[in-house]
């Protein structure tokens, strides 16, 4: 589809939820807002150990159409959830006091609050193209969205950094969920055609010129279609571990091992595999950074299968449907895959040669069918631009 086309269709979407709102609530929005999900190139569960991550956005995303409203109430509706609106007076607004997807709306609005940005009631849809669970970060896109539908619709003025941390905290204090900052700083402060490289401590972002097409290659999302939540525990267990074992070494985190040598002082096997797993994926990121910039980005292919191996045999957070894509693309000849996410289950990405990318996918799709598993599910992956509003006051009321 020529890029023409994506733009109108994607103007339609938005127009669409726009009339959905108003048809939902018999008023005008007052705009509409998109935030997209992501893709992490490399940098996976280090962003809670103060270090490096290297995530590009989506053209996928989440939109958010509001109003303001004059009765101190929140309503909230989404396409994937049909039936019904939640209807949540603002003062009730508590962590843990709301279930379900309305939690994360809900805990953006208590956010700012919290943070002393006044947030008057308003009315909300929600509908999204990014499949749930699948780890290219829907809750940060579905955050973003509201978070920017907020600052606009109440005349905030405040930089993307704080946005960032408002929507991380939603997720963190009133959801319940201990995710660490890369997802939503990837939806607001990504650019296209760049990926973003974040130092996790510091907060200091830099676009870094990420364009597969223009190498002649082709970065693929396979979507192994296997759900795991980020709320089952094992992702909290491993931020446990990794503090653990970053106090054990007598660190403020594992970002400040500085050779590899301080892991073998970790008498415990399990906390020197994630500990290693850190080191290791930390400096596999300023690496692919430095290749990226260096223009050599088909060299990314190994330090992509490195990390793979790291998630996999020391972070014990891959899975079956995982291992088998990376596997698949691997024979296929792809320069190299991994995991992407929080792991336990959503997608692997794979960098290729664009002659050879009917080949890999086939290759995969074969895999799954031997093991008879559901076919895996190919997504776009253009490195696109951070969450924007989509349409104004006026051009809602048009709709
Ligand atoms: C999830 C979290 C992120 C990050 C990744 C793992 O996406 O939301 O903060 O920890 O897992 O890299």
């Amino acid at each position: 589809m020529t890029g023409h086309a994506v733009a109108g269709r994607a103007a339609a979407w938005y127009r669409d939820c726009a009339a959905w709102f108003r048809d939902s609530y018999g008023v005008a929005a007052g705009g509409a807002w998109f935030a997209p999900g992501r893709v992490n190139l490399i940098g996976e569960h280090t962003d809670y150990n103060d270090g490096f991550v290297l995530p590009f956005a989506l053209g996928r995303g989440t939109v958010a159409v509001a109003g303001r409203r004059d009765d101190d109430v929140i309503e909230l509706r989404s396409r994937q959830v049909p039936g019904g609106s939640a209807v949540i007076p603002l003062d009730s607004l508590a962590p843990g006091a709301i279930p379900g997807w309305a939690a994360y709306p809900a805990g953006v609005a208590w956010a700012m609050r919290a943070a002393g940005h006044p947030v008057a009631g308003f009315s909300l849809v929600i509908d999204s193209d990014l499949p749930r669970g699948a780890g290219l970060s829907s809750s940060a896109a579905l955050e973003c969205a509201v978070g920017l539908a907020l600052t606009d619709l109440n005349g905030t003025a405040m930089p993307r950094s704080e946005l960032v941390t408002i929507a991380q905290r939603a997720e963190n204090d009133f959801v319940g969920v201990p995710s660490g900052i890369m997802d939503q700083s990837a939806s607001l402060l990504c650019r296209a055609g760049h990926a973003l490289l974040l130092d996790c401590r510091t907060s200091e972002a830099a676009a870094v010129p990420f364009d597969p097409a223009g190498h002649g290659l082709d970065l693929l999302v396979i979507d192994t279609g296997v759900r795991r939540e980020l709320t089952d525990g094992d992702y909290a267990g491993r931020r446990g571990e990794c503090e653990q074992a970053a106090r054990a070494l007598g660190l403020r985190s594992l970002r400040d091992i500085t050779d590899i040598s301080q892991v073998s002082l970790l008498p415990d096997p399990l906390l020197r595999r994630r500990a290693r797993h850190v080191f290791t994926e930390n400096q596999r990121v300023l690496e692919t950074a430095h290749l990226l910039r260096a223009g050599s980005l088909s060299e990314a292919g190994a330090l992509l299968a490195a990390s793979h191996a790291s998630l996999r045999d020391d972070f014990q957070i891959s899975w079956p449907a995982a291992d088998a894509a990376v596997s698949a693309v691997t024979r296929a000849g792809a320069l190299g895959g991994r995991m992407t996410g929080g792991g336990f289950g959503g997608s692997v990405i794979a960098l290729v040669a664009a002659g050879d990318s009917a080949r890999v996918r086939a290759a995969v799709r074969a895999e799954f069918g031997r093991q008879g598993w559901h076919p895996p599910r190919f997504l776009d992956a253009t490195p696109s631009a951070g969450a924007r509003r989509v349409l104004s006051r006026s051009a809602a009321a048009r709709t």
